[in-house]
């Protein structure tokens, strides 16, 4: 992993999480990023411009009036110096400053200058980050291709506990490094589901299935690196959030249908990894079944809805990826649901005997109208790298049906 010769601005705006960039600038670094530093005023009462300075091993500027910064690298200058621009930690204020197209401070204004990817990392009270204004924001953030890494959830420096916390020095790092590989999926928008759906017989009783969600997690991170805006939507699993991800979580099929369609609106791609339940009880009782001894117990079973197929039948509908869990005749089975739930592209993979289902590794066949490629078993996270990389050719060679 190298940034070598890679300019990155990093604007530190004023929260709490501040120090923390302290030791994202050093990890940069190690990476021999060139990093630059501008603070807004309110950043420098958390940490002070020479930290950075020693760390950067670059003057650090702050205001938009500074006669002997100006001189020596002007605001114009700075903005077309960066290749990328990370605001972290990224404020309630700043990033509403940054929807509005605010220019009355050096940060603002290189933001509106710079031609380069400009990425925010929100830290705030999980309060302040759920309310509308800020969500608003974002939202208006993301539309303009700003990339919003986080926030992601736990304890807070104010005492609460919730989703505000800015993404760990790490995991920015990681994600600079990703924006500077190849993107092919950059400005698209994809949705990934993931993990099992949970049909509820009753308040302690629930049919449900094996998948752990590592596959579709895996999809979701991969989108991301290659620039997509991903949002996840994810059944009852225990896995953490990809950074930088959106997540909807959901416990049933109905409920997962109804987040699918409404995140895959205006989706460029979709990529159905989740085991989805194909039945639920017709009735779900409100209180815990008794036991009747030696009388069989009978459950009446109603077909869930097919996300998948239901975007297919959509008049606007985005490139669409299946995946097909078998046991047996995986070729056929696959090939059958691809032209049934006419889709753009399958992946088969088998599944039981430790196979597909909670494990690290897996192996993929691919099917598409008029081709297949087989991906061999590798883990998960590189597996899923391959997948995007198929689904985006595929995808921007006009191969589905809205490209
Ligand atoms: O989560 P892991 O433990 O990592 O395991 C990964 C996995 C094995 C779950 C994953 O790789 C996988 O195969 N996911 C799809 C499992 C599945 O439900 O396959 P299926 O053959 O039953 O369904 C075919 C396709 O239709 C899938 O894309 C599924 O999401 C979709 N579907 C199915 C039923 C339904 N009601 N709606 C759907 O959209």
């Amino acid at each position: 992993m190298s940034l070598r010769q890679r300019r990155i601005l990093i604007g530190v705006t004023g929260g709490i999480a501040a120090y923390k960039i302290c030791e994202l600038v050093r990890r940069l670094r190690d990476l021999e990023a060139e990093v630059r530093v501008v603070m807004t005023e309110g950043a420098t009462h958390f940490v002070t411009p020479t930290t950075f300075q020693a760390l950067s091993g670059q003057p650090v500027r702050v205001s938009l009036w500074d006669e002997q910064g100006e001189a020596a690298m002007g605001h114009i200058e700075l903005a077309r110096w960066a290749e990328r621009v990370l605001i972290a930690p990224a404020s309630a204020d700043t990033i509403a400053r940054l929807a509005h197209g605010f220019a009355d401070d050096l940060l603002s204004t290189v933001v509106l200058a710079t031609a380069a990817p400009v990425y925010v990392a929100p830290a705030m009270n999980q309060q302040m980050w759920a309310s509308l204004a800020v969500q608003a924001n974002v939202g208006t953030l993301r539309v303009r291709g700003i990339g919003v890494l986080g926030p992601a959830d736990g304890d807070q420096a104010c005492g609460d506990i919730g989703s505000g916390r800015m993404l760990e020095p790490h995991e920015l790092r990681d994600l600079m490094v990703a924006s500077f590989g190849d993107q092919p999926l950059r400005g698209r928008r994809v949705v990934v589901s993931a993990g099992p759906t949970y049909e509820d017989i009753d308040p302690v009783r629930f049919i449900g299935n094996r998948s752990s969600g590592r596959m579709g997690f895996a999809v979701a991170s991969a989108a991301r690196d290659a620039g997509a805006d991903v949002t996840l939507v994810a059944g009852p699993v225990a896995l953490a959030t990809p950074p930088g991800v959106r997540r909807v979580d959901v416990r049933s099929a109905r409920q997962m249908h109804e987040a699918v369609l409404s995140a895959a609106r205006d989706a460029d791609i979709y990529v159905g990894a989740a085991a989805v339940g194909d039945y639920r009880p017709s009735e779900t009782s409100e209180h815990k079944l008794k036991k009747a001894s030696g009388t069989p117990l009978h459950l009446e079973l109603t077909e869930n809805p097919d996300i998948i197929a239901s975007l297919a039948a959509a008049e606007r509908r985005p490139f669409l990826v299946g995946f097909a869990a078998e046991t047996r005749e995986l070729a056929s089975y696959a090939g059958e649901k691809l032209r049934r739930k006419g889709i753009d592209m399958i992946a088969a993979n088998e599944v039981g005997g430790g196979k597909g289902f909670e494990v690290a590794d897996n192996a993929l066949h691919l099917y598409w109208p008029g081709g297949d490629e087989s991906l061999p078993e590798m883990p998960k996270t590189d597996l899923a790298r391959q997948l995007v990389a198929r689904i985006a050719e595929r995808f921007l060679s006009g191969s589905g049906t809205t490209p």
